[in-house]
C-alpha cells in the first residue's frame, strides 16, 4: 500500500526575542504572572515580515532537509490564522515566492488544529494517488495583531510568530507494518463553541451592517477573544480524547509511542494532558516556554526542534494532539 511519509522539517523564526520584561515595558502585566500561568519565558515577533515570508523560509529548510527539489511539490497545503491578506490565501503568496505558477495552493483555517487537519488532508491526498510530493505549512504572524491594552493582555502575551513546515512524499509501506508513514488521523470540531475564541471582525455576519468600518475598529472587534478558563478546560479534556481514540484505532498504548509533541498553548495544559495519560512529562517535546503560542505552527516547529535536540530521531512512534478556536481539536500518530 502507499503512505505518507515525512521526508523532512524545517522552521522559521524571526530573530527578534521579545521576553516577558520586553512585554511589562509596553503592557499592564509581568513576567512573574506569564511565567506562572502559562510557562512561556520569550517569544519572537517579527520586524516587519509577513505569515508567507516566514513560510517561505521554513519551507526552503524542509525542502533541503528532506532533498526534494521545489518542482516536484505538487499541491501546498497552508495552515494560518493569520494570512497577509484576507485573500487570497497565502498558499498562493507562499507558491510565488517558491516560483511553482501553476502548483494548487490549499488554505486552511482550523487554527490552532491546522497542521492537524493539514496532515489529514496531505495522508488522504497521497494514499489516494492524487498527490506525491506535498508541502504542508503552519505558519503565524500574530504580533501585527494584538491588543497591549489591557483589555487583550490575557492573549497578547501568549503569542508568537514563526513557521513550520514538512514535505510529505508517497511510499510503499507495508500494511501494519513499521514503515515510517502517517497511521492515522482523527479530527473534531464544535460550531456551539465558536465564539469561545475568535476574531469577530472583518466578516460578513448578520451583526455586521459592514465588514470593516471605523466603529468596528474602534470596538476592538479585529483583535481575538478568548474565554480562558473554557479553552483551557477543553483543551485538557479534548485533547487527552484524540489521542485515546488514535490509540484504540491503532491498537496501540501509550508505552508504545517514542515522543508526544502537543501543540503549545500552555504549559499547564500539556502537564495535566500528560497526567491524564499517565506519561511522564519527559516523553511531551516542549517548546512554549522559547516560542509562546505559535497556532498552526507550533507542531512543525516542535518536529524540528525536537530533531535537532536529538529527541525525534527516523522510525519513532511520534503522536500529535492539538486543539483550538472553533473549538477545533485531532491527534496525528505517525512513525517518523
Ligand atoms: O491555542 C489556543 C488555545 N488557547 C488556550 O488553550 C489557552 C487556554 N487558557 C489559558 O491558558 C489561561 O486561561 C490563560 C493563561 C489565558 C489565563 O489564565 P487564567 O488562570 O485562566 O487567568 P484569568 O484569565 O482567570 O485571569 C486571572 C487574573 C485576572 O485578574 P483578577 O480578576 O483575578 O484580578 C486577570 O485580569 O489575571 C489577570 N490577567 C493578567 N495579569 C497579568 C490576565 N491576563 C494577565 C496578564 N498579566 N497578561
Amino acid at each position: 500500500m502507499i503512505g505518507a511519509k515525512i521526508e523532512g522539517v524545517g522552521a522559521y523564526l524571526p530573530p527578534k526575542v521579545v521576553t516577558n520584561s520586553d512585554l511589562e515595558k509596553i503592557m499592564d502585566t509581568s513576567d512573574e504572572w506569564i511565567r506562572k500561568r502559562t510557562g512561556i519565558e520569550e517569544r519572537r515577533w517579527v520586524d516587519h515580515e509577513s505569515t508567507s515570508a516566514l513560510a517561505y523560509q521554513a519551507s526552503l529548510l524542509a525542502l533541503e532537509r528532506a532533498q526534494v527539489s521545489k518542482d516536484e511539490i505538487d499541491l501546498i497545503i497552508f495552515a494560518t490564522l493569520s494570512p497577509d491578506h484576507d485573500f487570497p490565501g497565502a498558499g498562493c503568496f507562499l507558491q510565488e515566492r517558491l516560483g511553482l505558477p501553476g502548483v494548487p495552493a490549499l488554505d486552511i483555517r482550523q487554527q490552532c488544529t491546522g497542521f492537524i487537519y493539514g496532515l489529514s488532508i496531505a495522508n488522504t491526498y497521497i494514499k489516494s494517488g492524487e498527490y506525491r510530493k506535498i508541502l504542508l505549512v503552519g505558519a503565524e504572524v500574530h504580533s501585527k495583531g494584538l491588543d497591549k491594552s489591557p483589555k487583550g493582555r490575557d492573549i497578547s502575551v501568549l503569542f508568537g510568530d514563526g513557521a513550520g513546515a514538512v514535505v510529505i512524499g508517497a511510499h510503499p509501506v507495508e500494511d501494519k507494518g513499521c514503515d515510517s508513514h502517517i497511521y492515522s488521523s482523527h479530527l473534531h470540531a464544535d460550531g456551539r463553541f465558536a465564539k469561545e475564541l475568535w476574531i469577530a471582525a472583518p466578516g460578513t455576519s448578520e451583526d455586521f451592517e459592514d465588514r470593516l468600518n471605523r466603529q468596528m475598529v474602534d470596538d476592538g472587534l479585529h483583535y481575538g477573544y478568548m474565554n480562558g478558563k473554557k479553552v483551557f478546560a477543553h483543551a485538557t479534556k479534548s485533547m487527552v480524547a484524540a489521542v485515546m481514540e488514535a490509540l484504540e484505532y491503532n491498537q496501540m498504548d501509550v508505552s508504545q509511542v517514542d515522543l508526544f509533541l502537543f501543540h503549545q498553548a500552555n504549559l499547564r495544559i500539556n502537564s495535566m494532558v500528560a497526567r491524564e495519560l499517565g506519561i511522564s512529562e519527559d516523553r511531551v517535546f516542549n517548546t512554549i516556554m522559547k516560542y509562546g503560542n505559535t497556532t498552526a505552527a507550533t507542531i512543525p516547529i516542535g518536529m524540528n526542534d525536537a530533531i535537532a535536540a536529538g529527541k525525534l530521531q527516523p522510525g519513532m512512534l511520534v503522536m500529535t494532539a492539538a486543539f483550538g478556536s472553533g473549538f477545533t481539536w485531532g491527534s496525528t500518530l505517525l512513525r517518523y
